[in-house]
């Protein structure tokens, strides 16, 4: 990691585990080894989302070009990753002649080059220009730059679950005003069903959700000196069929501390402590349409896979 995100990842860690009750910020999950144990998790049989969403995709083109109507656009996609359902989209898109640019944003170069390398070998011609950057930065440079194309804003995989209900709407009436008139966000929510179907999603027996989560403690050692001893803690899963919470802790077995050398401090853990490491919010298909709508869209439609797990939800600006 560069300096500034070294340093913002600390004072974040350090923040976390000051506060009552004590918390650390998913979005630090993702370095490589974070990285591929997700991709471990996507695998499982237990994690439902990513054949949900797969399905969605792999018919959603017509419904969206139809959105569309007959103009040019930019498919921009939020957090592009492998780009593995995209790539869905877009065969349907030139099947019916669409004329588009494929704008993936993603903050990891690495993840930019193997995503360009693929699109190319695959569609040599089709127009890519993507943006290595944060989603505003991004979006924010695309929108001087790009004239009056109308833009499709992908944001998939239901990593809106990874905000609180309040913050989500935040973050979409944020995503808004990057947007013009006429705009469409397609984004990926979990649905809410059966609890022992979600608990099971976050609580495989493999235990790849357990390393995901403790790979955090590991990357704070490694990244910033800190001395988490990984078999002190367990993970432990929840959901909350009344708020569609679903939260991921790390509960201390021991009496323990732990040093943050850059801040010069030890925590001190009590036995059976948790620290709340991830929440993965449900919504039901009401919640969702009142959010878009109170973030300042016009809500269109739910896609949704044939078991109805899982929506992607289409909305006008
Ligand atoms: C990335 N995000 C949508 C995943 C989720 O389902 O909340 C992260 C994850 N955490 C545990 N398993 C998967």
């Amino acid at each position: 990691m560069i300096n500034t995100q070294i340093s913002a990842f600390a004072a974040d860690v350090f923040e976390g585990l000051a506060s009552t009750p004590r918390r650390l910020s998913s979005k630090w999950f993702y370095d490589e080894r974070g990285d591929a144990l997700f991709q471990q998790i996507m695998g499982m049989p237990e994690y439902y989302l990513t054949d949900c969403e797969l399905e969605i995709f792999q018919t959603a083109g017509p419904e969206l070009l139809d959105a569309i109507g007959n103009r040019s656009f930019d498919l921009i996609e939020l957090g592009a990753g492998d780009g593995t359902k995209t790539q869905f989209l877009i065969e349907q898109f030139l099947a019916a002649g669409a004329n588009f640019t494929y704008r993936p944003i993603d903050i990891s170069a690495h993840a930019i080059e193997i995503l360009g390398n693929l699109i190319r070998r695959r569609w040599p011609t089709l127009p890519f220009k993507p943006v290595q950057d944060d989603y505003f930065s991004a979006l924010d440079r695309l929108g001087k730059s790009q004239g009056d194309h109308l833009r499709l804003v992908l944001f998939p995989g239901a990593n809106i679950g990874n905000f609180a209900p309040e913050e989500a709407v935040q973050f979409l009436r944020h995503l808004r005003k990057f947007l013009r008139e006429d705009d469409l966000l397609l984004v990926g929510f979990d649905l809410k069903k059966d609890p022992a179907i979600i608990l099971a999603a976050y609580n495989d027996p493999a235990g790849y959700t357990a390393a995901f989560n403790l790979n955090l403690l590991r990357r704070i050692n490694e990244e910033l000196g800190a001395d988490f001893r990984l078999d002190q803690w367990k993970h432990w899963e929840t959901y909350n069929p009344v708020s569609g919470a679903t939260r991921s802790y790390l509960v201390s077995l021991a009496d323990q501390s732990v040093r943050l050398p850059d801040y010069g401090r030890r925590f001190r853990f009590d036995v059976w402590e948790p620290i709340e490491v991830e929440i993965s919010q449900k919504y039901n298909r009401p919640e969702i349409e009142a959010m878009l709508q109170q973030a300042g869209f016009t809500f269109l439609r739910h896609l949704e896979d044939s078991r109805g797990y899982f929506s992607d939800a289409l909305a006008r600006v």
